[in-house]
Formats: C-alpha cells, structure tokens, sequence
C-alpha cells in the first residue's frame, strides 16, 4: 500500500521530460536558447538534451546515473518509468490536468523523453554530451555555460537531501554559469513549498546573489507554478 497523501519514490525517480515540457517549465521561448551553451542538471532520461542539439544548441546533460551503461540505464528506467505511470493512475488527486489530459497522455510524455534519450545515450556519452556528476560538485569550470537548467530534484526531494545540500548544489550550478541558473519546482513530493526554500533565499542573498521567485507556464503537480531565478 502506498501512502494517498505523497507521491512516493524510492531514491529518486529516473525519469524525464521533453524539450517541450522543459520549455514551458522554464519560461522559456525556443529563441531564448539560440546561440547558447546550457546545461542541464541533472538531466536524468529527459530528452531535453536531444532535441536541443538536434536544434542546434550547444547542451550538455549531467547527472549520476551517467555512470551506468546504456543498458543499465535503459532497464532501470523502464521500471521507474511504469511505477510512475502506474502511481499517476491511483493519485490523480494530487495533480493538475491541464498540461497533460490524463494520466495516459503524461505517461506517453514519459515513454517520448525516456525513449528519446536512449537513442542519443551512446553516441552522445562518447560526443561528451553526457557527462557523469554528483552534486554538490560539478566536473566544469567555472563560467563552463551560459544557462543552468535544474529540474525536479533539488526542493523535490527535500525529505531525502538536506538544507546544506541545497545551498552547495545551488552555489555549484552558479558557479558553472555566466548568465543565469534556473530551478523548477519549489516544491517537495508533498506539494508543499520546500522547507529548504526560505532559508536557501536568506542565505543566498547574504552571499551576494539576486535569487527571484518568478511564475512560469506550467503546473502538473498542484501549485508547482514558479521557479527559482539567479541572475548572474
Ligand atoms: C526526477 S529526475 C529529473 C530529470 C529531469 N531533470 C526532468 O525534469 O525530467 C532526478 C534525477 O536526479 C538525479 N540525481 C540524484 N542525485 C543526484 C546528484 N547528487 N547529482 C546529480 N544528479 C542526481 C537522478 O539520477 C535522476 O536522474
């Protein structure tokens, strides 16, 4: 039995989303990304990295699970990718219909972004545009890329990684960026604000950064409607 009131994932769920879906996400128009280096961290199985290259941006992805083979990665994926579909059924309540029409039409969402990245895994591996990292530490240097793309992880999964964390992965990605790092969601898998949120901002602005709530287009998880912005 699973618990009605969270939306629960063991570790962190290795899934991902389209280009399209992180568009909307981040605010983002196709021509904002034009002439660009943007990173993606961590970019899990989403198809962001894909499609923007086919696109003629210049993106790269990072994440832990870039350690693993393709086929590792492909299986373990499918499996996330089917507890996910199959929690979306049982736990609509916690979830706006709006950008996706059903929980069939987010799944084939999923299976586009998850399928999509296993074709351009190998070949973009060895092209460099899948680079294995663990956060708070990335293996760029400093001002590596223009824009710094963080989705669905950090506040996300606020129960698992703590406040600490949070500051240091934050300072890394602007640490990797000349321009701009932006952050969706704020919200934990409760859909309640991050309880690292408030303190992240305080102490980020102490240190001389300009973080900004802004709202973005877009809300799946009830109330996930604004980002977090740090103009550099
Ligand atoms: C839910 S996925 C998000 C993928 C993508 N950004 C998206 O929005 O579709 C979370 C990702 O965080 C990655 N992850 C977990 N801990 C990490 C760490 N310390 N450093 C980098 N990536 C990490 C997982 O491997 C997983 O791929």
């Amino acid at each position: 039995m699973t618990d009605e009131s969270t939306f629960e994932v063991t570790d962190c769920a290795i899934i991902g989303r389209t280009y399209e879906e992180y568009l909307a996400m981040f605010g983002l128009e196709p021509a904002e990304l034009e002439g660009r280096r943007v990173l993606d961290c961590p970019s899990g199985v989403a198809s962001f990295v894909a499609t923007a290259t086919d696109r003629g941006v210049d993106a790269v992805g990072a994440d832990v699970v870039y350690r693993w083979s393709p086929d590792d990665l492909a299986d373990r994926c499918r499996e996330d990718r089917e507890s996910v579909a199959e929690q979306l059924a049982e736990k609509t309540h916690l979830f706006e219909w709006s950008y996706y029409d059903s929980p069939t039409d987010r799944r084939r969402y999923l299976e586009r972004a998850s399928e999509r990245f296993l074709e351009d895994y190998p070949d973009g591996r060895e092209a460099g545009r899948y680079v294995p990292a663990a956060l708070p530490s990335l293996p760029f240097a400093e001002g590596s890329f223009s824009l710094v793309l963080s989705a669905h992880f950090l506040f996300l999964y606020d129960d698992r990684f703590d406040y600490e964390f949070h500051l240091e992965a934050i300072r890394e990605l602007a640490r990797v960026a000349t321009d701009e790092v932006r952050v969706y969601p704020l919200q934990g898998l409760d859909a309640e604000p991050s309880d690292h949120l408030e303190g992240s901002i305080t102490t980020l602005e102490t240190e001389g950064y300009e973080p900004a709530i802004e709202s973005v287009p877009f809300e799946f998880q009830s109330g996930s409607t604004e980002m977090l912005v740090l103009r550099l």
